[in-house]
C-alpha cells in the first residue's frame, strides 16, 4: 500500500488540478520521497506535462484499469528523481462509459494502486464527478481540492463535498479532506480576498493557508515538459509550490 494516496478533485476545469498535482509531486521527489502520479484525466494533461507525448505510449491508465497491461509495465520513470507517472491518452474517455457495466467499478483504480509501494500517489481527476473521480475518491485516503480565486469560486464545492461523503458512507470510510488550496491567487484584486475570506469562513483551517498566485512561469512550465523547480526555482509559484508542499507534509504526519 502507498502511504497516501491522494486524489486532486475539483469538478471544474482550469482551476489548477493538474499544475498542483505535477508541481506537489515533483517537490516531494525533490525531498527525496517516492512518489506516482496517476494521470486520471483522459485529456492528459499531466502526461504531456511531464514531458510524455500521449499519442505514442504503449499503454496507460485505461489499458490497467481493464486488465489489458500490467501495472508496473504501464508506470514510467520521469526525468525528475524518484517521480513516476501512470499516463493517460484520449482512450481514457471510453473508460467512463465502459466502466459503468463493470462488477466493482468504483474499486478498478483502488485495486491496483494498492499493489504499489509509494510514499506518495497523485491522482489528477477530470473535470468531472463521473466514475473515474469516484474510482479516485475510492482509491484515495486523502482529497486536495483547488479552488481558484474567481467570483464562482464556491459554485460546485456544495456538490463535490456531497460526492465525497458519499463515498465516504458508502465505499471509503477512511477518506480525509485533506484540505482546500486557492489557486491562481492575484493580491491586487478585492475579489481574491473575498474568495479567500469566504473560504475560511466554510472550511475553517481546511483551508491551506499557502496561497498559489497566479503566475506565468507555472503556466509555461508543461510546454518545457518541467516542473516550476526545474524551469524557474525563484519564480513566486516556485516559491508557493514549494511552500504548499511543506504545509501538506505537516499535516499528514503532524
Ligand atoms: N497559478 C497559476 N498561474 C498561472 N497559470 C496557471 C496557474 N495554475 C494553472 N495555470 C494555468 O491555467 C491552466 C489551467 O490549469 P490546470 O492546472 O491545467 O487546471 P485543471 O487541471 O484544473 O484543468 C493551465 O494552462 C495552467 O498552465
Ligand atoms: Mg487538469
Amino acid at each position: 500500500m502507498p502511504k497516501h494516496i491522494i486524489a486532486v478533485l475539483n469538478q471544474k476545469g482550469g482551476v489548477g488540478k493538474t499544475t498542483t498535482a505535477i508541481n506537489l509531486a515533483a517537490y516531494l521527489a525533490r525531498e527525496g520521497r517516492s512518489v506516482l502520479i496517476c494521470d486520471a484525466d483522459p485529456q492528459a494533461n499531466t502526461t504531456s506535462g511531464l514531458g510524455f507525448d500521449k499519442n505514442s505510449l504503449d499503454a496507460t491508465l485505461y489499458d490497467v484499469l481493464f486488465s489489458r497491461s500490467q501495472l508496473d509495465k504501464t508506470i514510467h520513470a520521469t526525468n525528475i528523481k524518484n517521480l513516476y507517472l501512470l499516463p493517460a491518452n484520449g482512450s481514457l474517455a471510453g473508460a467512463e462509459v465502459e466502466l459503468v457495466a463493470q462488477q466493482g467499478r468504483e474499486l478498478k483504480l483502488k485495486k491496483n494502486l494498492e499493489l504499489l509501494e509509494y510514499d506518495y500517489v497523485f491522482i489528477d481527476c477530470p473535470p468531472s464527478l463521473g466514475l473515474l473521480s469516484v474510482n479516485a475518491l475510492c482509491a484515495a485516503t486523502d482529497v486536495l481540492v483547488p479552488v481558484q480565486a474567481e467570483y464562482y469560486a464556491m459554485e460546485g464545492l456544495s456538490q463535490l463535498l456531497s460526492t465525497i461523503s458519499q463515498v465516504r458512507q458508502a465505499l471509503n470510510p477512511s477518506l480525509n479532506l485533506l484540505g482546500v488550496v486557492i489557486t491562481l491567487y492575484d493580491n491586487r484584486t478585492s475579489l481574491s480576498e473575498q474568495v479567500k475570506s469566504e473560504l475560511e469562513r466554510h472550511f475553517g483551517d481546511k483551508l491551506f493557508s499557502t496561497m498559489i498566485p497566479r503566475n506565468i512561469r507555472l503556466a509555461e512550465a508543461p510546454s518545457f515538459g518541467k516542473s516550476i523547480h526545474e524551469h524557474d526555482k525563484w519564480s513566486k509559484g516556485a516559491r508557493a509550490y514549494k511552500a504548499l508542499a511543506q504545509e501538506l507534509e505537516n499535516k499528514l504526519d503532524g
